[in-house]
């Protein structure tokens, strides 16, 4: 077989630029079917979490206004500005397991009059409360992101979570509604989603799915919110491969629709060694434990269909959402970082195991039509990580800013034949990953990955595409990352493919995430 010829068309800077000649019989074939067009991926599919984690929201992306670090009223600028260029949909705040520890009237009114409260989740550190309601909408709004607020079920009451969503949301003259308007907010905001609880079969009150289906409705009743302003109501649910949660759920709640609970919540992490003793370094780990991270990821598939077929049978109109609300890698911490702040690294490794994920969501967008990755900022799969006054983007957040033509796009099916196993020892995956949709101005755009680490792979576009134009995210090595003295180590690059000949063959180099619009 004959290898393709890769030109190099010149590389200014950054952007260099590849045309691909079809010289080759590819092994590998794509078939897009434009001709069925499925659901739209809701670009809330693109949503991120926010936790009071570590430094993910003091210095990540709060430093306060007398910060020597630029700021704008206490957000540092350079974080705002990255995540505005990311058009981060969907903020979930403010956790997580410290979501069932927060008492929101902690974070609102002057700032120095606030309480000083542990973080008996993540290190024991003490929160100042400095960043609260009032902080989090401001952020959203910078950011243009819809908000998806975490209600405490663990350690709050119902009358709590109910009064948070009078003073959000109540345009009326009550004294919550006054409270909030003294605290500088005239009009009420629009919550666009909230969770009862999170992990409550964890650290968010360690229950059995019947318990917390009878805690979500005796809550749930008493979530009142003026008509026009209802949040969507998310119940915690499983995690991996659990369906029990799913089917309690879907079979107590469901059927009494006033209760409205519009979305069930499902986490899922990618551990390399699948164990939470010892997971897997984010960095110099061997390729066993590359091949095995991606294998870890595809499973994903598996516990989406498998509770999305549960949420058919009782919802077949598909009006409950299946949201994966906490997804992404999850690495032992390096020795000398606190424990207990999730801090890692993020390679080209954490780049592909995104573009495996959103594929997977994409394929299911008529159920999944939320989720969130874990985390924004200096959290496990961060999208950017500080250091000080420092700051990087990360694989992952080049992976998301390709990825921005999927936004409400409509997804279109498609085969992939030939596709390639990559084996090691007894572990292998499907070498390629694909996925493919029209865009809101009616373009196709494509995305391709190949998780060899030292193959590149010729795929053949079937139909009638004779060009393809984007951008591609690869790596010298397995663990590349951008470092605060690298910080384009991985970066993504113009990527051009055209047909020559009677094939149109794009070579996807090893490790890669190509994302580009057919022609
Ligand atoms: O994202 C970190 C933690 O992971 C969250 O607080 C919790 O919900 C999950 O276990």
């Amino acid at each position: 077989m004959l290898a393709p010829v890769l030109k190099s068309v010149g590389c200014i800077s950054l952007a260099c630029s590849f045309i691909f000649s079809a010289v080759a019989q590819a092994d590998v074939s794509v078939k897009i079917h434009d001709d069925r067009p499925g659901a739209t991926i809701n670009k809330n599919i693109y949503g991120q979490f926010a936790e009071h984690l570590g430094r993910g929201i003091y210095e990540g992306i709060w430093v306060g206004p007398d910060s020597k670090i630029p700021n704008t009223r206490g957000f540092r600028n350079d974080v705002i500005a990255a995540l505005k260029e990311l058009r981060v949909p969907l903020i979930r705040w403010p956790g997580g397991c410290f979501a069932d520890e927060y008492h929101w009237r902690n974070g609102i009114g002057p700032r120095e009059k606030r309480a000083v409260t542990v973080n008996t989740s993540w290190g024991g550190v003490t929160d100042n409360n400095a960043f609260g309601t009032h902080e989090f909408f401001e952020l959203a709004e910078m950011l243009g992101a819809e908000v998806y607020i975490n209600g405490n079920l663990g350690t709050g009451t119902p009358q709590e979570m109910a009064e948070w969503l009078e003073y959000m949301t109540s345009p009326s003259d009550s004294t919550l509604a006054n409270l909030r308007r003294q605290n500088g907010r005239q009009e009420p905001w629009k919550v666009h989603y909230f969770a009862i609880g999170n992990e409550t079969w964890g650290c968010g009150g360690n229950m059995t799915p019947e318990y917390y289906a009878n805690l979500y409705k005796h809550y749930a009743t008493f979530l009142k919110t003026p008509e026009d302003n209802r949040p969507e109501l998310i119940a915690s649910g499983g995690y991996e491969h659990l369906t029990e949660w799913t089917e309690t759920l879907m079979k107590n709640v469901q059927p009494n629709w006033s209760l409205r609970m519009n979305g069930i919540g499902h986490h899922y992490y990618t551990l390399p060694l699948s164990d939470w003793e010892k997971k897997g370094r984010a960095i110099q780990f061997p390729e066993k434990e590359w091949l095995m991270t991606f294998t870890r990821t595809l499973k994903i598939e598996d516990y989406i269909k498998a509770n999305t077929e549960i949420m058919d049978k009782y919802d077949p109109e598909k009006k409950v959402g299946f949201y994966v609300d906490e997804w992404g890698t999850w690495y032992d911490t390096e020795e000398g970082d606190n424990p207990g702040f999730l801090h890692q690294q993020n390679t080209i490794r954490d780049a592909l195991v995104a573009a495996l994920n959103l594929n997977i969501f994409h394929k299911y967008a008529d159920r999944v039509r939320m989720t969130n990755i874990a985390q924004m900022v200096n959290v496990l799969q961060a999208m950017i990580l500080t250091d000080g006054e420092k700051m990087l983007l990360t694989p992952t957040y080049h992976v998301f800013k390709m990825y921005i033509p999927f936004q409400q796009a409509t997804y279109l099916p498609l085969d992939i034949k030939g596709n390639r196993e990559y084996k090691l020892g007894d572990h292998s995956a499907p070498q390629v990953s694909a996925s493919a949709a029209k865009t809101t101005d009616g373009k196709v755009v494509l995305a391709l990955t190949n998780i060899h680490p030292t193959s590149k792979i010729d795929i053949t576009l079937d139909g009638n595409w004779k060009r393809a134009d984007g951008q591609i995210l690869t790596a010298k090595n397995m663990d590349s990352h951008n470092t605060f003295d690298k910080k384009n180590e991985v970066a993504p690059k113009a990527f051009s493919a055209q047909k020559k000949g009677k094939q149109f063959t794009v070579t996807v180099p090893a490790k890669s995430v190509v994302v580009v619009e057919l022609k």
